[in-house]
């Protein structure tokens, strides 16, 4: 069985690692904070090193591209011999830095698969992401098994940073769901609608959507527990915006979203799950 050496052990990471761990193949996970890889119940080493030293294939799910930078950055300093071995970046990350990552890792005779997912914790825990995955198409097809562990709808995009900018474009569509919905949802409160029938009828009508379905409880409970926190939506966004500018595409409703999510951030709701943005919306109402 394929020896997988996890790095990132988050919201989605953890559940990630669990279910290849299931699977049968041979996983060790590391995490900065080692206290999650201890609580985690999977085998783990201390030592990002070792990790990377004793497996052949390692799988990062990390935050974003700075701590995607960090993270290969030690692990090239760490390991002086990476010929051979397999990197999956799964975090969301710009183009610009799989494309690095994808060069490093080539001219140091490794292979890399850049391979981002949608859909949030419940699907990652089912094993059922959508994966969308780059890099060179026969090292794709000798790990495929892995991605249908993890994901239901795997999709092969061909060169380095065409995943990611699809990633992106789906979370400017995301972000913009969850910015309209949680603003009709707060304009019914604020017109005095029974905020459940509000939902109730969004979600037969205009509403309905994937996002609606797995945001309805937490938007009636205003249970901001976190699955996919604002600062991570409000990332996504700020990446897609760098790159329509450079395309000179105008992506009109994503820079409001992405402002919206900003002021989620501003009153201090980073880390809250991204439905928080009705908030924003409460707040500038007076609700
Ligand atoms: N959550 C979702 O619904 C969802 C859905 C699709 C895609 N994604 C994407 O998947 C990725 C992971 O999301 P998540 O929700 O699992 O994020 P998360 O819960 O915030 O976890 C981030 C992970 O990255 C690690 N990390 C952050 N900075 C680091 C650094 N400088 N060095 C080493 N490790 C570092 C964290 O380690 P510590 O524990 O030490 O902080 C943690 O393990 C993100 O790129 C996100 O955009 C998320």
């Amino acid at each position: 069985m394929k020896k997988i050496g996890w790095i990132g052990l988050g919201h989605m990471g953890l559940p990630m690692a669990r279910n290849l761990k299931n699977a049968g193949y041979v996983v060790h996970v590391w995490n900065r904070n080692i206290e999650k890889a201890e609580k985690s119940g999977l085998p783990y080493k201390e030592s990002l090193e070792e990790l990377v030293k004793e497996k052949d294939i390692i799988i990062t799910m990390l935050f974003d591209s700075k701590s995607v930078e960090e993270v290969y950055k030690k692990i090239f300093d760490a390991c002086e011999n990476i010929e051979k071995k397999v990197f999956i970046d799964m975090t969301t990350i710009h183009p610009d830095t799989a494309k690095w990552l994808a060069e490093e890792i080539i001219k140091r005779g490794g292979s890399f698969l850049e391979a981002p997912v949608l859909g949030s914790v419940i699907p990652a825990e089912k094993g059922e992401l959508t994966i969308v995955v780059s890099g060179d198409e026969d090292v794709y097809e000798a790990h495929l098994d892995i991605f249908q562990v993890l994901g239901k709808a795997i999709f092969y995009m061909g060169n380095y940073g065409v995943a990611s900018t699809m990633k992106l474009i789906n979370n400017t569509v995301l972000g913009g769901f969850m910015a309209i919905l949680a603003e009709a949802f707060g304009f019914a409160k604020k017109a005095g609608i029974d905020p459940k029938l509000a939902l109730d009828v969004l979600a037969n009508g205009a509403g309905q959507s994937l996002v609606l379905n797995a945001k309805k409880e937490k938007l009636l409970k205003e249970d901001y527990s976190t699955h996919f926190s604002v600062d991570l939506i409000h990332k996504d966004l700020t990446y897609a915006l760098d790159l329509a500018q450079r395309k000179k595409y105008p992506i009109i409703l994503t820079a409001n979203t992405r402002e919206l999510f900003n002021s989620a951030r501003a009153y201090g709701l980073s880390d809250k799950d991204f439905c928080a943005v009705l908030e924003v919306f409460k707040k500038l109402s007076n609700m």
